[in-house]
């Protein structure tokens, strides 16, 4: 791949075989049928999950090697665009409750990096494991207390991103983000809208009744209680900012694939996927989304045969017009011709009209 010098983060490619195989022991692969269809797909959160190349999901927020790298882009996200951070101010106690959920989190399930100590609403919270690390005394309750607000403070502490819904008028509302990594989307445009609004652009969903189920099931979601949901996506050379606002800087990018040598494909091609967590907040009421998102490239995926195998049979027969809502509906082509060529997947498939 060619060096681009933008200050943007990119994933790295992996080094070696060993590199890639021990990056891809903790993916979430998402693909567990041979076609690929929307539904409702939640789980119960903090189960381990076997895969061909490991385990994943035992933890609910998921810290990994790329974890000072993904923090300093968040920086520069939020540096360039403030807005991917967007509160509504009647969710001030939701983001209080928010940011102690992630921290007593952090604390509890990474004790080595991590300590939230102190009394009442006077607290000390050390992170170690950031780069520079951050030791911060703040009252609970007190936003001056914070060098952010505190959805974004905590947003500052997780590579996942963080929504909040409210639930008002028997319905849910998205009403504060901290967002840095979208695939696609727009958290600024999104702010204050309800949960069938915020779905609006995505086929099938919404005749499907999935949406509809979706917000029900969420919306009985006791304090405490966390699921999660698997998404995915294509996205070009390991780039975790494709939100709606910097498109102008990665939209071309896909073309350039498309028109560029099939020799490239494997190392710029990278699966996005993305485990969602849906958590009841304990004293706001509050639901909160965590976003985190993994990133590998077809050549490192290309070493576990069935998952190149998996991975060329779902894109070959996405159809067509999710595969347009997703962004996908060219690269994917390039993609499956790689798998092909040089990923070791038999070329014979079944034809399915694509
Ligand atoms: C069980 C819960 C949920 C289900 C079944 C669900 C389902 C979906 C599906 C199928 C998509 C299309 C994804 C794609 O093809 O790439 C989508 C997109 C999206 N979802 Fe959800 N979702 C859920 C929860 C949430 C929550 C809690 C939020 C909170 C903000 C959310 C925000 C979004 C956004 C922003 C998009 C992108 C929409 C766009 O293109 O503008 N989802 N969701």
């Amino acid at each position: 791949m060619t060096t681009i010098t933008d200050g943007v983060y990119r994933q790295p490619l992996p080094a070696s075989r060993e590199d890639a195989l021990s990056s891809l022991a903790g993916f979430p692969f998402p693909f567990p049928h041979e076609t690929y269809c929307y539904s409702a797909n939640v789980e119960p959160a903090e189960q381990v999950r076997r895969s061909a190349a490991g385990q994943w999901g035992e933890t609910v927020i998921d810290i990994d090697r790329h974890y000072t790298a993904e923090l300093r882009e968040k920086d520069r996200v939020l540096t360039v665009d403030p807005q991917r951070y967007v509160a509504l101010p009647r969710m001030i106690s939701a983001e209080w409750d928010a940011l102690l959920a992630i921290l007593n989190e952090l604390a509890t399930v990474y004790p080595d990096h991590f300590t939230l100590s102190g009394t009442g609403d006077d607290r000390h919270w050390s992170n170690r494991l950031s780069d520079p690390p951050v030791e911060q005394d703040f009252t609970v309750g007190d936003t001056s207390t914070l060098p952010c607000a505190p959805l974004e403070f905590a947003g500052r502490q997780v590579q996942e991103d963080i929504a909040l819904l409210a639930e008002r008028d028997g319905m849910l509302w998205g009403d504060s983000m901290v967002v840095t990594f979208a695939a696609d989307w727009s958290p600024a445009f999104d702010a204050g809208m309800s949960f069938p609004e915020i779905h609006g652009p995505v086929p099938r969903v919404h005749e499907a009744g999935i949406v509809e189920r979706a917000q029900k099931f969420i919306m009985g979601l006791q304090p405490g209680q966390r699921f999660r949901r698997t998404n995915w996506t294509l996205t070009i050379d390991g780039r975790l900012d494709t939100g709606t606002e910097s498109y102008p800087e990665w939209g071309p990018d896909r073309l350039s694939v498309v028109n560029g040598p099939l020799t490239e494909v494997g190392d710029r091609v990278f699966l996005r996927v993305e485990v969602q967590h849906l958590i009841r907040l304990q004293w706001s009421g509050a639901v909160m989304f965590l976003i985190r998102t993994y990133l590998e490239p077809l050549s490192a995926i290309a070493q576990i045969p069935e998952w190149a195998l998996r991975v060329r049979d779902v894109l070959a027969e996405l159809p067509e017009d999710m595969a347009e809502y997703k962004g996908v509906d060219r690269t994917r082509w390039p993609a499956v011709e790689w798998l092909e060529t040089y990923g070791a997947v038999d070329a014979t498939r079944p034809d399915t009209g694509n």
